[in-house]
């Protein structure tokens, strides 16, 4: 027993169906995406603190780690004394290096240069360095 063709109509109804499953998926995904990007993001609370040894931030050095997905640093510029800072370059935006020699900031890009506290010490930056709360914790520090 064979069972006859479909008909156009059929076919037709069929391939709607399917369009329509697609697009469903299509405004679906896009919709999500959307959600996401509109979403605010949380950046307060203690999740989003870093915890850091002290024994990595050598007295008159600097520690480079993640803060928020962007680099940043701690400084020990005197013993049992911690800054944190952005290691973003206020000018455009490249990460400064810390050069021990000298105490202070140096941007690779346009010689832009900051002082342990994040202060411009000169070339182009506007601005100082951001800096962030810095809490010890027994033989952490917290920052953020
Ligand atoms: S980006 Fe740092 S001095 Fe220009």
């Amino acid at each position: 027993m064979s069972e006859a063709p479909a008909s156009p109509n059929e076919r037709r109804t069929f391939l709607g169906i399917i369009l329509a499953a697609i697009g469903a998926f299509a405004a679906g995904a896009f919709g999500w995406s959307l959600f996401r990007f509109l979403s605010p993001v949380d950046r307060g609370g203690e999740d989003n603190q870093v915890r850091v040894t002290r024994d990595l931030v050598a007295i008159g050095g600097a520690h480079f780690f993640a803060f928020q997905g962007r680099p940043a640093v701690v400084l020990q510029p005197r013993a049992g004394e911690f800054v944190a800072l952005s290691a973003v370059c206020t000018h455009l935006g490249c990460i400064v290096k810390w050069i021990d020699e000298s105490q202070e900031f140096l941007c690779p890009c346009h010689a832009g240069r900051f002082a342990p506290s994040g202060q411009v010490l000169g070339g182009p930056p506007p601005r100082a360095l951001d800096t962030y709360p810095v809490i010890l914790d027994g033989d952490d520090i917290l920052i953020g």
